[in-house]
């Protein structure tokens, strides 16, 4: 699968979001956990789960599928979170069926920016159950650059090709038209103004 994401090390992204001005990895984890809190899943799903930040919490839920473009980074997955629930899927999202049903919970956490949404919302609802969750986090960059500057930004600079910001009425009228409704939504600020913003959409 030709990707600029399949170029990246996942030591160098790992490196990269966890440094403390950026504090990215900890604060994605820290939702991940009160995403499963909230829901109680008995399925779920993870788009863009990259090395498995958060799958530490899903030792209890019935299944879980892991998706990522980057074999790699899924193989890592493997390795640190080897439990039997865990089915870790290689697949790009933009082009690829997902072939899951009656899914409780999709998180969608930091990969939107990468993704088509008007090819994979409706991919989304097709898996998901009625009264099914979509959790999805996206960055509010507040002029800053998508990137912050950390030792490790220069080997993440090839994802600038295929990043876009989420516009959050262009994603929420493309949810709107696939039978989501708005549930809730949360703020967790960053170091340099940035901003995570969850919002959580139940499909009718
Ligand atoms: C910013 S990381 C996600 C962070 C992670 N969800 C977390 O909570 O820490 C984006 C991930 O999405 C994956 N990705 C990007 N485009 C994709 C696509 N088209 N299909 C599947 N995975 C994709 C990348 O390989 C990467 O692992």
């Amino acid at each position: 699968m030709t990707n600029e994401w399949n170029k990246i090390k996942l030591s160098d992204y790992e490196n990269h979001m966890s440094e403390p001005n950026v504090l990215q990895l900890q604060t994605l984890n820290r939702i991940t956990q009160k995403q499963i809190i909230d829901y109680n899943p008995l399925s779920l799903v993870f788009l863009g789960v990259a090395g498995g930040n958060g799958l530490e919490y899903c030792k209890d839920i019935g299944q879980v599928f892991a998706i990522d473009i980057n074999k790699n980074f899924l193989d890592t997955c493997i390795k640190r979170f080897p439990y039997t629930n865990i089915e870790y899927i290689h697949k790009d999202l933009n082009t690829d069926e997902l072939n899951l049903k009656n899914i409780d919970l999709v998180v969608a956490n930091l990969v939107f920016e990468y993704l088509n949404e008007e090819i994979v919302i409706p991919k989304i609802s097709k898996i998901l159950k009625s009264g099914g969750i979509l959790s999805i986090v996206f960055q509010i960059d507040n002029n800053n650059s998508f990137v912050s500057k950390t030792k490790y930004s220069d080997k993440l600079a090839c994802l600038d090709n295929i990043h876009h910001t989420v516009k959050e009425n262009y994603l929420q009228n493309i949810l709107e038209e696939n039978n989501f409704t708005k549930v809730s939504e949360e703020n967790y600020p960053l170091p340099n103004n940035k901003l995570l913003k969850r919002i959580d959409y139940k499909l009718r």
